[in-house]
């Protein structure tokens, strides 16, 4: 018996030191430095702007009066009136003095008496109005008078709450029509909450004011109705090799009325029009068509103008109308490309820019897709190439696919996903087709279990950049999205630049986009990482849940090797049960949900189960889908479910979730439906990594849990300097080994760039700007062979100098 123990054990230990031993060695990456690769594009990384999140209006566009031309609603949304002493009057919305056919409210002030008092008008801009001390800025507003008003009107500067005043002056006397009046106001302070103030200094009458503008003179590049320096500068250390404007949804509208017309956003300011954005806000348009170029050539960067196609989220233009459609995308050519004596050039000129803006990209439409789209696509594809054959155009992949009917340069691709998604989709592109369009990753960010933006996030990102990086042969753009958000104004969550009236810093997310832009290689050297990963080992509690959907389970049942871990008893109600969403009662021996929650969950048991077999009846009792089977669970935001009858209940599939963010299917999906008012017997059985999944008796999925690749990298060459960048994604640092192939002489000082932080929830704020930033140090001891330890959560720039063969 002794002998036999002892024999039955030399196995175990030899599996076990294999073990050991395999996990010890240290991962590798290797670079053929002798062997360069195609040429990166030098287009490669670049920023989406859209106006969203007050990203221009209230944000990158200066201007620091919320509602200047009154146009935003019936009420003076913006403005408060100011009454002190025995002063009387008010103010309201009036439409009988419009300013022009685009400007058809204006701010009416009705003075009954000044008296001993004060009467105004207060702005305090966007949830907060930013001054520096010493520094001029400019109020110009419109303004006419009547009912015996005579002289001019005061303005000031003033603390928020009025007790210091920081700057004033008089405008010129107002008259009966429309005057422009501009005052230099030079605050002697800083000050964060601020507000303007407009006062009558006629005893009595009646005033109107329309345009009121307060612009710094600090602009970005010192331009007139220009952009703020300070997010502005964020911008341009990100040294975008082009900028897509302006949206995303907004372009689209959510009907066709409220879509972006560029025409409606050039010329003088009062003449353009005021329309209600898509993210729930006014936009002036100061930030216009021409605005936008400006601002790409100020960063250096190549347009990318996104037009609308004809097609809203709710509705479209019957193809019969496209017309003016489509001689909007030939007329934005020539408005940023014409010579100044041409129509639309001649506009370009008389705004101050007569050379060309050489706009090279047109995007037709946002996230449009299927026949609809593909219709109008040809519409734009015929008209632009046959007089610009030179400008580049980009279709949408969206639902329906690619269009076919005509040829595709470049493809737009959007992805907002969890960090798993990332990690997986880093070799997405290492099987595209290298026959076909180039691709363009317009839009992406880890949306789930990224706080508000935090390392995880940052750290997928830059592992899904360094497969883009790896395939740039194929996709040859990408940007981030969104990119700006005023912290008081967030229609979406995460974005990359966080900001408020006086103050802005960048996600870890930006620091990463930062770190390839600063980092871009010239040629593309082929890397390869080999990684032990160790077999996952899934284990957890049991449950049921719903999504859009009500139903009730019974007969809950886990056993393993014959014995019953667990049985459901519901004659206590649902006690013992963890609820997550949605309105669960129990009775009569069932477990109910009866709400319509986007997956409401319940589970029960012990987070230490492995290698068991759940089964219970499951019954649909109304609703979108069918059944949530939860297993693994180690708690409310870490399970792995089985989607019986998933997405609107045409398939089932296995989906995990980690940090309450779904990390992807295991295994594949199936076609499959759940009826309403059957009892289905349910069976999941889990061993090890392995998950057998049986709905009536039939086996529907055998999948294993994958371990998830935590090592990514790519390399290139700039200036005689090889590029390294390293993304560990493990929670725990990764020694690698590292082999430089085919060089010649290898400085064995070079460089390394970090970004990490203790956690991966980690993120940055108003206080610490940058607490989760890249820090660089000097990195010695490299040679043709020589490892390197890359921190948990991190993204790394090695830099080596060597010369190849
Ligand atoms: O980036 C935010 C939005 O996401 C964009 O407007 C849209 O294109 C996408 O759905």
């Amino acid at each position: 018996m002794n002998a036999f123990r002892k024999l039955s054990l030399v196995p175990i230990v030899v599996m076990w030191l294999a073990r050991v031993l395999q996990a010890a060695q240290p991962a590798t990456i290797t670079v053929q430095a002798d062997r360069p690769a195609h040429q990166i594009p030098q287009s490669l990384w670049g920023i989406f702007f859209e106006e969203i999140n007050r990203a221009g209006d209230g944000g990158l566009y200066a201007e620091m009066i919320l509602n200047r031309s009154f146009e935003d609603s019936d009420k003076p949304e913006g403005w408060e009136l100011i009454k002190s002493g025995d002063a009387d009057g008010d103010i309201s919305i009036d439409t009988t003095h419009p300013l022009n056919e685009h400007n058809g409210r204006a701010l009416k002030l009705t003075i009954r008496r000044r008296g001993d008092g004060r009467l105004g008008v207060a702005n305090q801009g966007f949830k907060g109005m930013a001054v520096r001390g010493g520094e001029p800025y400019i109020l110009t507003l419109q303004a006419c008078a009547d009912d015996g008003y005579q002289g001019p009107l005061a303005v000031s500067l003033e603390t928020r709450d009025g007790s210091q005043v920081l700057a004033s002056g008089i405008t010129r006397a107002l008259a009966r029509r429309w005057e422009q009046s501009q005052v230099i106001l030079t605050p002697r302070q800083t000050s964060h909450d601020t507000r303007l103030v407009i006062s009558p200094t006629a005893a009595r009458g009646t005033v109107w004011l329309d345009m009121v503008s307060l612009f710094p003179t600090n602009t970005f590049k010192n331009r007139p109705n220009g952009l703020r320096a300070d997010l502005a500068q964020f911008l341009l250390e990100l040294q975008p090799a082009f900028v897509r404007f302006p949206g995303g949804c907004w372009v689209e509208g959510e009907r066709m009325e409220l879509a972006y017309r560029w025409k409606q956003t050039i010329g003088e300011l009062s003449q353009r029009r005021n329309h209600r954005n898509i993210w729930g806000y006014y936009s002036t348009h100061g930030l216009g068509f021409h605005e936008y170029l400006q601002l790409c050539e100020d960063l250096g960067a190549q347009p990318l103008f996104v037009i609308n196609c004809g097609m809203a989220h709710r509705d479209h233009v019957p193809m019969e109308q496209m017309l003016p459609y489509v001689q909007d995308a030939l007329d934005a050519i020539e408005y940023a490309n014409g010579p100044p004596d041409s129509q639309w050039g001649s506009l370009r000129a008389r705004a101050g820019h007569p050379q060309p803006f050489n706009l090279k990209y047109i995007q037709i439409g946002n996230e449009n897709g299927g026949p609809l789209y593909h219709e109008r696509y040809a519409l734009f594809y015929d008209a632009i190439k046959a007089k610009y054959p030179d400008v580049k155009i980009i279709a949408n992949f969206w639902a329906g696919g690619r269009p076919t009917n005509r040829p595709v340069e470049i493809l737009d691709e959007h992805y907002y996903s969890s960090a798993a998604f990332f990690l997986r989709n880093a070799s997405r592109y290492d099987s595209y087709d290298r026959g076909g369009p180039k691709i363009y990753v317009g839009e992406f960010a880890v949306t789930q279990g990224a706080g508000t933006g935090n390392l995880r996030a940052a750290v997928a990102e830059a592992a899904f950049m360094t497969g883009i990086e790896r395939n740039s042969d194929v996709v040859i753009m990408a940007s981030y999205a969104p990119l700006l958000a005023h912290v008081s104004y967030k229609a979406w969550n995460p974005d990359l630049i966080y900001f408020d009236a006086s103050r802005v810093y960048g996600t870890p997310s930006y620091y990463v986009q930062k770190l390839f832009a600063d980092n871009r290689g010239q040629v593309l050297l082929p890397t390869d990482v080999q990684q032990t990963l160790n077999p996952p080992q899934p284990k957890g509690a049991i449950g049921v849940g719903a999504w859009l959907t009500q139903a009730e389970y019974k007969d809950i049942k886990v056993q393993r090797e014959g014995q019953t871990l667990f049985e459901s008893d519901f004659t206590r109600g649902i006690e013992g049960w963890t609820i997550d969403r949605g309105q669960w009662e129990a009775s009569d021996g069932l477990l109910r949900q009866t709400g319509n929650p986007r997956g409401g969950i319940a589970f029960a048991g012990d987070p230490g189960w492995s290698d068991y077999t759940l089964s219970l009846k499951a019954r649909k009792l109304g609703g979108a889908e069918g059944f949530l089977i939860l297993f693994h669970v180690g708690d409310a935001r870490n399970y792995t479910w089985w989607n019986i009858g998933g997405w609107g209940n045409t398939r089932h599939g296995i989906e995990q979730f980690a940090d309450g963010a779904n990390n992807g299917r295991i295994g594949d999906s199936v076609n499959g439906s759940i009826e309403t008012g059957r009892w289905y017997d349910v069976q999941v059985q889990v061993q090890g990594a392995k998950v057998r999944c049986y709905l009536d008796g039939t086996l529907i999925h055998e999948a294993t849990y994958q371990a998830p690749r935590t090592l990514f990298a790519t390399a290139s060459r700039d200036d005689g300097q090889i590029i390294l960048k390293v993304v560990n994604a493990a929670n725990q640092p990764q020694p690698v080994a590292i082999s430089l192939q085919g060089l010649t002489s290898i400085d064995p000082v070079g460089s390394i760039t970090v970004l990490t932080s203790e956690n991966a929830t980690d993120e940055n704020s108003f206080d610490q700007p940058t607490r989760v930033a890249p820090v660089q140090r000097q990195l010695d001891g490299i040679a043709e062979r020589f490892t390197c330890d890359f921190p948990a959560n991190s993204v790394n720039v090695v830099r080596i100098k060597g010369a190849s063969k």
